[in-house]
């Protein structure tokens, strides 16, 4: 069988008034309407503990959305039950019929659910049209569709066989379950992790970051009604370190497929070290990290191209994308015709509810990531090699709202050019135009991320240059565009340093550490 070559998804425009922003407005004014329960899902069966918590919108966090099941040690542990229950037979099933499944699921996101996954991912994460849309809509289907491509070309690689001989490679899942902790930033992530290792016929404990509960609901009748069978992806809500603990405890825990923070990806870490004396295999730890993005702009780049490129990668969705810019190193030549224009639309930039088509900036996803904004500020505030251009502010009356802020600042060392906050904040460090050289070491130096990375010139040599001296800075460098926005099929997704173990989503890499092969050669 051969699956067909994917194309990207297309996204929708969303003119207002434009029958799909009609069904989507639709589907948001049902989930507000009705707010549902949000279970566990183990082997099929929908289990709500009794311990709950309320799902909100994060721009009007009075606007419950639903209530969801917190996991306890019980849940989880049948969910690991239930996930070793299904291994045998998922582990046979053919790899083409799990491949179908995912394609049918990417059909379906792309169509039947199409508008109900944009509305949850809207609601639910605080995204606009546009973003929910890339995310909850094209990228669903494209990681569904690129990864079953991807696998194909992992079971048709076999190795050549000598006349007398045939030689096999059987291309085993793990031995075990996989535990997937997925972040709250993308719906299409969220999807992507669990049905990875799923794909590579392996079962999974799937734990979602609460803040996106309500599109894992939906993505989770999305996988069954694709026809996924029970207990091969087992769905449970609540607080990641309970979960994560009970599953890293036990002997069949066969690896970690996480995107989050650095912090909670290190610590996991920590915890698989403590128990590596007792697990059947040693575990694939796979972790898509944190990252402290750079836009690089030599005095020969172009301004409009360069404008636009930190308006959308610093603000767009809040700038919650790990790949988000949240510095730029800048020309001086180039900063003292790109400042005032940059800080006016920036300050234009509309903020509020991103169910409404004028918004530009929506909430960040709760009261933490306001805090932790609102710190940074106060913190830069006091310190005298840092300017506020624009914002500066968050008002939490109603929502998490902050606004989009650059600061500029004359420390190479500053903290806003090392620390990621995964808000929409940008810090300028102004550099003069001979410097080059001087400003590739700081930008490499300032801080211990490396995921994404962009650098505007039109100098060939200045590319070259930075190309060499930025090669371990990124897991992804952009010349002459933005650092976000990572299309499958071209970009392969990945970091290292403290951005994570640069596994490579959209690529075999990323399929293969699913795998186990077992080498079979039989003389004839
Ligand atoms: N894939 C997204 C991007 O490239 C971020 O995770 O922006």
């Amino acid at each position: 069988p051969r699956m067909p070559a994917p194309k990207n998804e297309p996204s929708r425009d969303f003119v207002p008034g434009s029958p799909e922003s009609r069904s989507v407005s639709a589907a948001i004014e049902n989930i507000r309407a009705n707010p549902r329960e949000i279970p566990h899902v183990v082997n099929g069966e929908r289990i709500m503990t009794a311990d709950t918590t309320r799902v909100v919108e994060p721009h009007a966090h009075r606007s419950v959305i639903g209530t969801m099941a917190v996991a306890d040690e019980t849940v989880t542990k049948k969910a690991i039950a239930a996930s070793l229950a299904a291994a045998h037979e998922w582990s046979r099933t053919p790899w083409w019929e799990r491949a179908a499944i995912m394609l049918r699921a990417g059909d379906l996101a792309a169509g039947k659910y199409r508008d109900e996954l944009v509305a949850a991912t809207m609601t639910g994460q605080s995204k606009t049209f546009h973003q929910s849309e890339i995310d909850a809509a094209s990228e669903f289907a494209d990681f569904m569709r690129y990864n079953a491509h991807l696998a194909q070309q992992i079971y048709a690689d076999q190795p050549a066989s000598l006349p007398g001989d045939i030689n096999i490679l059987d291309q085993r899942p793990l031995e075990g379950f996989v535990l997937a902790i997925t972040p709250f930033n993308f719906t299409a992530i969220g999807v992507n992790l669990p049905t990875t290792p799923a794909l590579m016929g392996n079962t999974v404990v799937w734990k979602p970051a609460e803040k996106a509960a309500l599109a894992a609901e939906v993505t989770m009748r999305v996988l069954e009604e694709a026809g996924l069978a029970p207990g091969v992806i087992n769905l449970v809500h609540g607080s990641g370190a309970a979960v994560s603990s009970t599953a890293i405890a036990d002997p069949d825990f066969a690896g970690l497929t996480f995107t989050g923070s650095t912090a909670v990806f290190r610590s996991l870490w920590r915890a698989v070290g403590n128990n590596i004396d007792t697990y059947r295999s040693f575990p694939r730890l796979v972790g898509e990290t944190g990252g402290k993005n750079a836009v690089l702009v030599h005095p020969t780049a172009d301004i409009d191209a360069v404008r636009t490129a930190l308006v959308r990668s610093a603000f767009e969705y809040q700038g919650q994308k790990c790949s988000a810019a949240s510095r730029a190193y800048i020309a001086r030549s180039v900063w003292n015709k790109l400042r005032d224009e940059l800080v006016d639309i920036v300050r234009e930039l509309p903020v509020g509810d991103p169910t409404k088509h004028e918004t530009y900036v929506g909430a960040v996803i709760d009261r933490t990531a306001a805090d932790r904004l609102q710190a940074a500020f106060d913190r830069a505030n006091t310190l005298d090699t840092h300017e506020r251009l624009v914002g500066g502010k968050t008002d939490t009356a109603t929502g998490w709202f902050v606004d989009p802020t650059i600061y500029t600042t004359t420390d190479p060392t500053a903290f806003t050019l090392s620390e990621e906050f995964f808000g929409p904040l940008l810090t300028v460090y102004v550099y003069e135009d001979s410097e080059w050289d001087t400003v590739l070491r700081e930008v490499d130096r300032a801080s211990g991320y490396a995921l994404t990375l962009s650098v505007f010139a039109s100098d060939r040599r200045a590319i070259s240059k930075a190309l060499d001296a930025l090669r371990n800075t990124a897991g992804m460098t952009y010349v002459n565009d933005k650092p976000t926005g990572a299309l499958m099929g071209q970009v392969s997704f990945g970091g290292g340093r403290a951005s994570g173990t640069n596994d490579r989503t959209g690529s075999r890499l990323a399929l293969q550490r699913w795998i186990s092969p077992r080498f079979i050669k039989e003389s004839l």
